[in-house]
């Protein structure tokens, strides 16, 4: 009974993997499967946390150094695709100056997943603009 219950279950999770997989394609379902960059950063020097018109809640962890991000990093409650953006979006930050960062846009985030279902595409632009404001919250900072 335990192994049938088992192979259904699995059955059902592979079913799930491959539906995602044709709807998404093949780089936001890889990228979904392994999220990158994803967890809190301590004590990092810009930091932001944005809810989307949606409901969900993106944060973008950033650490700069010489002026350059060294190390960047997001969580997110929200759905796979917000998982991707922001993974994305954190990805895209690395090595950049504050103006290549500011550069980095929703389409620039979709454009490099090769596009989102048009009820998606929203999920990208919330990321952009938490990496902004986590931009916005490094710059503004007294020094
Ligand atoms: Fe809200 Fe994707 S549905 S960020």
């Amino acid at each position: 009974m335990t192994d049938e219950l088992d192979r259904f279950v699995e059955d059902l999770q592979n079913q799930i993997y491959e539906e995602t997989r044709e709807a998404f394609g093949d780089v936001v379902y890889n990228r979904w499967r392994n999220p990158r960059h994803m967890g809190r950063m301590d004590l990092p020097d810009g930091h932001a946390r944005v809810s989307g018109s949606c409901g969900d809640t993106m944060e973008i962890f950033l650490r700069f150094k010489d002026n350059r991000v060294i190390d960047a990093s997001f969580l997110t409650d929200g759905c796979g695709p917000s998982l991707v953006c922001a993974s994305y979006a954190a990805e895209l930050a690395m090595g950049k100056s504050p103006e290549e960062v500011a550069a980095v846009s929703g389409w620039t985030i979709l454009d490099l997943l090769g596009g989102l279902p048009e009820e998606n595409e929203h999920c990208a632009f919330l990321a952009a603009e938490t990496l902004h404001q986590a931009l916005s919250n490094y710059t503004d900072r007294p020094r």
